[in-house]
């Protein structure tokens, strides 16, 4: 999804001088993709030093938008919808946006509830929490495993993998579409498309045709009322969701769920492979998965920003005068990192979960998608843990490589070996 820069990166975002893009904010900090790439919290310190809790930055080619850094200015920006609002067409910079810039992805409009604002947005959101809550803890424990078995059993008798081609970036959708009511050769096509279509394969016939496969669905959900999915429930909503409206959702859904859900089985399985307070889980011990994906959730979170908010109206944040139109990033790792709140793992303080992972606020990840996010990663490292107890890492643990990016954090790829087994 990244587009090709062929300007070198500078190293430190700091020493390439005061940025021209943003006359009004002379101390404007130039980010780029690389730059949230090693050390987050060495950056974090230095932008909150040097600029306080909310910093106007300039991303790939030149946007100026604010960063939210600190976890108080967190808290204002996501509980009061009504200044900070969700409809990126109230953006004034959009002249400055080329249509191939590389975070199109998450601020170009699009008809979904991510959108909506106000009313619309409680009818959107309270036909979409109601949908996921169709499949029960118990079945969806048992969905999740099935899923991750079937994917194990396609490697187990060689010996070695990659944990994330090969396993959390399979598992997400596999488990999400099942849910929606999509059958196994639908569920692994949806999957596919995906996967594809987030690594830049694919491009539009892939697209339409995870629409077509969204309308069919829709047409199976209203003629057979009585299934009980995902589809069937937004379909007789008493919101009355139009077809394109549910089309839409579904679609928003699986962007939603598929890369956050998959860097959370992965970050939880790179920490739990590379520190040594997990050794014995690894070897078979259960109890601290929990305990991996909580500190994951604080410490490599899968979405570190997110764009984000649009100021309603001119106001003050953190000592920063904010312009009607203008654009917010939500540092939402930042705010993980404040000193004010960040809980001491070492010292064994384990159970905190105020973490802004999901964000917050009406806006925020709904909590009936963080519980499912938590279940399939729970399920997926649990289950790999007892099928391959010796699993271990294939290359040094410095040499995983974080992807490039600024909204999803996870490593590139992570090569294992076990002992083969055949089932
Ligand atoms: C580890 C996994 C996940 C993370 C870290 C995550 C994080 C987020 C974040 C940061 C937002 C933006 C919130 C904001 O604008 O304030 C969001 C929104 C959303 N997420 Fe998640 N998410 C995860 C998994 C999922 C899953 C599994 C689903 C659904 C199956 C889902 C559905 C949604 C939806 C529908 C929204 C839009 C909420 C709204 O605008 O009302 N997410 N998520």
């Amino acid at each position: 999804m990244t587009t090709p820069d062929p300007t070198p990166v500078p190293e430190d975002p700091f020493a390439a001088g005061p940025p021209q893009g943003w006359p009004e904010q002379p101390d404007a900090v130039v980010l780029d993709a690389d730059a949230f790439r090693h050390s987050q919290d060495d950056l974090y310190r230095r932008l909150r030093r040097d600029h306080g809790p909310v910093v106007p930055v300039l991303l790939e080619r030149q946007i100026p938008v604010w960063l939210v850094l600190g976890y108080r200015e967190m808290v204002r920006v996501t509980t009061d919808p009504k200044t900070f609002a969700r409809d990126s067409r109230r953006w004034h910079s959009w002249d400055k946006v080329p249509d191939d810039w590389e975070l199109m992805t998450f601020v170009g409009y699009r008809p979904t509830m991510l959108f909506t604002e106000g009313a619309e947005h409680e009818r959107r959101a309270e036909a979409i929490i109601d949908s996921m809550e169709v499949v029960d803890p118990f079945e969806l424990r048992a969905l999740c495993e099935r899923v991750a078995d079937d994917l194990i059993d396609d490697f187990a008798g060689s010996g070695s993998a990659d944990l994330i081609a090969d396993y959390a970036c399979r598992i997400p959708l596999r488990v999400l579409s099942r849910m929606y009511g999509l059958d196994g050769a639908e569920s692994e096509e949806l999957q596919q498309i995906t996967v594809d279509l987030v690594s830049g394969v694919g491009g539009p016939a892939a697209h339409q045709k995870m629409v077509d496969q969204m309308v069919s669905l829709l047409a199976q959900a209203r003629a057979n009322p009585d299934r009980k999915n995902i589809s069937t429930v937004l379909a007789f909503h008493p919101a009355g969701l139009t077809d394109d409206e549910i089309i839409n959702d579904l679609l928003g859904n699986v962007y939603a769920a598929h890369q956050p859900t998959t860097d959370l089985i992965g970050n939880a399985l790179r920490l739990m492979l590379t520190d040594e307070r997990f050794a014995v889980t690894m070897s078979g011990g259960r109890r601290s998965v929990g305990q991996a994906l909580n500190e994951v959730l604080w410490e490599a979170t899968p979405v570190p920003n997110w764009i984000g908010r649009w100021a309603a109206e001119d106001t003050m944040l953190g000592n920063r005068r904010i312009r009607k139109g203008d654009c917010l990033m939500l540092g939402l790792a930042a705010a993980n990192a404040d000193p004010d709140v960040r809980p001491d793992f070492r010292a064994g303080a384990a159970g905190n979960q105020a973490h802004m992972a999901f964000s917050h606020g009406t806006h925020g990840c709904p909590p009936v998608a963080r519980e499912l996010a938590e279940a399939i990663a729970m399920a997926a490292i649990e289950v790999l843990i007892d099928r391959l107890p010796d699993v271990s890492l294939a290359i040094a643990p410095e040499e995983l490589e974080w992807r490039s990016g600024l909204m999803m954090r996870g490593v590139s790829a992570m090569p294992v070996e076990f002992s083969a087994t055949s089932h």
